[in-house]
C-alpha cells in the first residue's frame, strides 16, 4: 500500500462525508434561537429571517437582534402588518436596507398569496423577493429538508480544502458547487448545510484549522496534502504599477574633496522635502535624461534601483556626470555633498540604495 492509498482522498468517497460530519454535529452544533431544540419544530418564518440577518452580519450581532425582531413581529402575519418605517428602523446595524425592504415585501406576498406560509421548494422560493440562489437554498434546506445545495463562504472554505480545489476563487465557485453537491445528502440537507457552517466557524477556520478535532480529517484532500489552510486559493493580488526614472549622479571636485550634486525634493509628494539625489520625472516609460540637472556627458551605469512605494514599483536607471564650471539650472539651487560622508545626508532608502550602487561600482 502506497501513501495515495492510506488516505481516502473524498473525491474518492463522498457517501462517508456526510454521516461523519451529521454525527459531529449531533454533538457540537450551537444552540441557537432560529434552531430548534430536540422536540421542537422549526418555523420557516424564523429559519428565513436567520438566513437573511446572517448574510451580512455575524452570529453574535445578529443573536440578541434576532430575539427583539421576533418577539416584536413573531409569524409572517405579524411582519407583513408591519409599518414600513418601522421594519426599516428595526433592520439598523443589519446590513443593506434593501434586504429589509424586501423581507417585508415577501412576508407581505407570503400571507396574501401563499397563505402565511413558505412555499418548500427552492425554485418557488427564488421567486420571492430577496430570495437569491443561497437564500433559497437554506431555507429549502434548513426549515423544509428538501435537498439542496448551499454554499456560503464557511462551507466554501471547507469544500475547497476537503477537494483541494486548486482553481482561484471567485472561478472556483461552480467546482465548490459541484462539489458539495457530491457530498450532500438526501436526508438532513438542512442538518448537513448548518454542520457545514459550524464547521467553518469553529474547526476549519480560515487561520489555523483544527484539523485534529476535525470530523472530516480523514477525507480530506487538504489535510492529506499537509498544507490546508491553502486553500481557498485566491487569485494573487494584480502587480503594483511600475513607474521609471533615472538618478543622475553628478559629482565634481570640491575644495577639499570629491562632491556630489544632492536636491531637496518638493515638499509636496512622495519623499516629500527630504534631500535626494537628482531625478527626472517618474514615468510609465523609462525619461531616459529628461530632467537632467545639469548639461553634462552623461554616462549609463549598468544597475538599476527599485523601490516599492504603496501605489507603485519604481524603477530608476542610474546615470553619472562631471561638472565643470560654475552649476546653472537645477544644480544652481543644490547642495554639493562630500561623497565620503553621504551617510550623513539622511537620504531616503532609495537615493541611498542607488549611491552604495555607484561607489560600488567606482570602487571595483
Ligand atoms: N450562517 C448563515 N446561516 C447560518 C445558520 N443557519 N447557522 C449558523 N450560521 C449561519
Amino acid at each position: 500500500m502506497d501513501a495515495k492509498d492510506s488516505i481516502a482522498p473524498v473525491a474518492r468517497e463522498p457517501s462517508a462525508v456526510a454521516p461523519a460530519l451529521l454525527d459531529w454535529y449531533d454533538r457540537h452544533r450551537r444552540d441557537l434561537p432560529w434552531r430548534a431544540r430536540p422536540g421542537e419544530t422549526l418555523d420557516p418564518y424564523r429559519v428565513w429571517l436567520s438566513e437573511v440577518m446572517l448574510q451580512q452580519t455575524t452570529v453574535a450581532t445578529v443573536r440578541p437582534r434576532f430575539v427583539a425582531w421576533t418577539r416584536r413581529w413573531p409569524t409572517f402575519a405579524d411582519l407583513a402588518a408591519a409599518d414600513e418605517a418601522d421594519v426599516m428602523a428595526a433592520w439598523a446595524g443589519l446590513g443593506y436596507y434593501a434586504r429589509a425592504r424586501n423581507l417585508l415585501a415577501a412576508a407581505r406576498v407570503i400571507a396574501a398569496e401563499h397563505a402565511g406560509e413558505l412555499p418548500r421548494r427552492e425554485d418557488a422560493l427564488r421567486r420571492l423577493p430577496g430570495f437569491g440562489a443561497y437564500t433559497a437554498a437554506a431555507v429549502a434546506a434548513i426549515a423544509f429538508g428538501e435537498r439542496a445545495v448551499v454554499v456560503d463562504a464557511n462551507v466554501e472554505r471547507v469544500v475547497a480544502r476537503l477537494f483541494a480545489i486548486e482553481t482561484p476563487l471567485p472561478n472556483a465557485r461552480p467546482a465548490i458547487r459541484a462539489a458539495t453537491d457530491t457530498v450532500t445528502p438526501d436526508t438532513r440537507a438542512g442538518d448537513f448545510a448548518q454542520a457545514m457552517m459550524d464547521l467553518g466557524q469553529a474547526v476549519c477556520t480560515a487561520r489555523r484549522p483544527k484539523c485534529l478535532l476535525c470530523p472530516l480529517s480523514r477525507h480530506c484532500a487538504g489535510h492529506a496534502q499537509g498544507e490546508p489552510e491553502r486553500y481557498p486559493v485566491r487569485k494573487p493580488k494584480p502587480d503594483r504599477p511600475h513607474r521609471y526614472g533615472t538618478i543622475f549622479w553628478l559629482t565634481r571636485d570640491g575644495d577639499q574633496a570629491r562632491e556630489v550634486l544632492l536636491l531637496r525634493r518638493p515638499d509636496r509628494g512622495l519623499l516629500g522635502g527630504m534631500r535626494a539625489l537628482p531625478t527626472g520625472p517618474w514615468e510609465p516609460a523609462q525619461p531616459g535624461l529628461a530632467g537632467a540637472p545639469a548639461d553634462a556627458d552623461w554616462r549609463a551605469l549598468n544597475v538599476q534601483v527599485s523601490h516599492g512605494f504603496t501605489h507603485f514599483t519604481l524603477d530608476l536607471a542610474l546615470v553619472t556626470g562631471e561638472a565643470h564650471g560654475p552649476t546653472e539650472g537645477d544644480a544652481a539651487q543644490g547642495e554639493w555633498w562630500p561623497v565620503a560622508s553621504l551617510g550623513e545626508a539622511g537620504l531616503p532608502t532609495v537615493f541611498a540604495k542607488a549611491a552604495r550602487a555607484v561607489m560600488g561600482m567606482e570602487a571595483g
